[in-house]
């Protein structure tokens, strides 16, 4: 189950994440740090496309809790995700692998 991911964003610390609908973003309070992403397919994919992180706060597994944020939500809304980011491709799903069931298929994506 989604919830049980082991990846940080469980913890009492965890930042806030909002998810601004109108921007199609997860981001924090202060707005500075955000996942984007645009909807496709209908509906039914969610395209991760970019994560902003302000220098000053990099490192700290700020990215990993915005990605959290969006998995989460895409899982709860039953959304394919296309992860065309490169942290979260790169980074975030080769250590969170237990959110490559919602990845949307190479055959789809050619559909799109
Ligand atoms: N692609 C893949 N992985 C990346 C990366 C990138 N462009 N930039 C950094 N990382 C990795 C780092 O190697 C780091 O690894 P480490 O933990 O072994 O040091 C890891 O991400 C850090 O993870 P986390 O702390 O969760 O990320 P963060 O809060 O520092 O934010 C970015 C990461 C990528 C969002 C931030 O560096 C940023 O905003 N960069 C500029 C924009 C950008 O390149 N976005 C990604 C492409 S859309």
């Amino acid at each position: 189950m989604a919830s049980t991911n082991p990846a940080a964003g469980s913890g009492t610390d965890a930042p806030k994440i909002i998810w601004n609908q109108a921007q199609r973003r997860f981001e924090t309070e202060d707005k500075k740090a955000y996942l984007q992403y645009l909807i496709k397919n209908g509906g039914k994919v969610m395209d991760m496309i970019h994560t902003f992180v302000p220098s000053s706060k990099r490192g700290l597994g700020l990215a990993s809790h915005l990605c959290l944020a969006a998995f989460n939500h895409a899982d709860a809304h039953s959304l394919s995700v296309i992860p065309s980011c490169s942290y979260i491709s790169d980074t975030f799903l080769p250590r969170n692998p237990t959110w490559n069931y919602l990845l949307y298929s190479e055959e789809k994506k050619s559909n799109l």
